[in-house]
């Protein structure tokens, strides 16, 4: 059998898309709070009100600051599905005995910064907040299920966001390091493995939801990506340092990236958008900045707030693992006048050989092979699967069953690649977390018609429903792959 004893099999979720209280025991405003619904359609849109108390919106993707006289606010006339998510907060008990019974031996979880440090800068923590993970992971350890923690999954505070604009201020590194001592002071001990930053390489594209940053341009990306950088490494350390072999990654989003032909100037695209991902992994693995990205940088005129001790921080505090996000795969190609769809934070050409999920997403199980070998070829690090699954609109029949053999396909033919990929090719595996293993809202669309659990949640579009549990076709497939491998 290829999957190695202890191979962690298990799900994936974060604080913002399913706990809902937003407001309850202390939390503070994140920036996904003031973050309306959207569709395939039409995007998310930042929300607020300005001195007079006028409100104001612009798409998640625009690139605007924040005037003087503004701020991040929830407005009557938009509704926010992270408000409620699924209710976790307050029926994860129930949630976690049905996901013991499937037999998942791995749950990832987020901790809100905001339910921590509810503006970010406060002196002592939030004891509420600290109380809640901490009853959560207890409750995951009654049933063997091992915690698997991000300390940033999109949550900036919305306070850190309208005072330094996010990432971009070299404020923001203190602040998270503060953060994740707390953090670690307290669930360290029970909590062995960890995530930095959720899908950083996100930041190119949504700066808003990865960095808690408004209208950045070039340098300021740069500026965000190396603050990062700083503060990865230096959780990595800090972590070694109170707890030997606790296990902290990255976390990267890796669309598995085809040329559209063979020409040259294809391939020459290719080499090119393959940087934008390795970009970030070769910094938090290799511990140093790529020539390629130096060069970049020196042709924009891009200087970076490099301080004294930071290059041996970076070299010193390398991950133990990567962990990434796949789902797609896209292609590349030289000229812009192919047709396109839309990918995980991204767009790609159409795949004439692939087919696509409802949300135009192109399914590639063997992209996800030849992931791991690019991957694990270049690092030689342990590689996580920290997130894999299908979108799709399920159907709950009248006698409450929900007959998804479109997500159990999809979910059995990746792992079946993962099994070549540590059988043939000898890539080190640790686990594999299918996404949003209970149905949750949707990051990219704030929808929740975009169904990923083997958990249905019954809530309508609106948010108005039971929120009652039920078990999906894909549950008991899962809790039988699970027992057999
Ligand atoms: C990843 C994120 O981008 O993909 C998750 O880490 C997200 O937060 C998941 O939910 C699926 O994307 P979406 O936009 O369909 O929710």
């Amino acid at each position: 059998m290829a999957f190695p004893k202890g191979f962690l099999w298990g799900g994936a979720t974060a604080a913002n898309q399913l706990e809902g209280a937003y407001d309850q025991d202390g939390k503070g405003l994140s920036i996904m709070d003031v973050l309306s619904r959207g569709s395939n359609r039409d995007p998310r849109m930042i929300t607020g009100v300005n001195e007079d108390g006028e409100c104001f919106e612009f798409p998640m993707g625009a690139t605007r600051h924040l005037k003087e006289n503004e701020s991040l606010a929830c407005v009557d006339i938009r509704d926010y599905p992270n408000h409620q998510g699924i209710d976790f907060y307050h029926r994860y008990p129930e949630d976690l005995a049905l996901l013991a019974q499937m037999g998942i031996r791995c749950l990832r979880i987020s901790i809100a910064w905001s339910r921590i440090f509810p503006t970010g800068e406060e002196k002592m923590p939030n004891e509420e907040g600290l109380r809640y993970y901490e009853r959560l992971i207890d409750e995951m350890r009654k049933y063997h299920i091992e915690p698997m923690i991000t300390l940033s999954h999109y949550e900036t505070p919305v306070a850190l966001c309208e005072k330094y604009n996010g990432w971009a201020n070299r404020k923001m590194v203190e602040l998270f390091i503060r953060y994740a001592r707390v953090c670690f002071e307290r669930f360290l001990p029970k909590v062995k493995y960890w995530l930095t930053f959720n899908e950083i390489n996100v930041l190119e594209y949504y700066p808003y939801m990865e960095a808690g940053g408004l209208g950045y341009d070039e340098c300021d990306l740069a500026f965000a990506a190396y603050h990062q950088f700083l503060a990865s490494a230096m959780t990595v350390s800090l972590a070694h340092e109170m707890r030997k072999d606790a296990m902290i990654g990255c976390m990267i989003t890796y669309p598995c990236l085809y040329p559209y032909s063979c020409h040259p100037q294809d391939m020459l695209v290719y080499t090119k958008g393959n940087r934008s991902t390795y970009f970030y992994t070769d910094v938090m693995c290799r511990g140093r900045y790529p020539s390629y990205k130096k060069k970049e940088y020196e042709r924009k005129g891009i200087n970076l707030p490099v301080q004294e001790g930071d290059l041996e921080k970076l070299k010193t505090g390398t991950v133990d693992y990567i962990g990434f996000s796949y789902y797609t795969s896209n292609v590349v190609a030289s000229s812009n006048e192919l047709e396109t769809t839309s990918g995980n934070m991204s767009q790609s050409v159409k795949n004439p050989y692939l087919q696509r999920s409802e949300w135009g997403w192109q399914i590639d199980p063997v992209g996800l092979r030849i992931t791991l070998s690019n991957l694990y070829e270049r690092y030689g690090l342990p590689l996580f699967i920290v997130e894999n699954g299908l979108g799709a609109k399920d159907v709950l029949e009248k006698d409450g069953t929900i007959h998804d053999e479109y997500r159990i396909e999809y979910i059995r033919r990746h792992v079946e690649e993962i099994e070549k990929a540590i059988e043939d090719d000898g890539v080190e595996v640790l686990g594999y977390l299918v996404w949003g293993i209970i149905d949750l809202v949707s990051a990219s669309t704030g929808e929740f018609i975009k169904r990923y659990g083997m958990i249905h949640v019954e809530c309508d579009e609106q948010g108005n429903g039971s929120l009652i549990r039920r078990p999906k076709d894909s549950f008991y497939w899962y809790r039988d792959w699970i027992a057999k491998h």
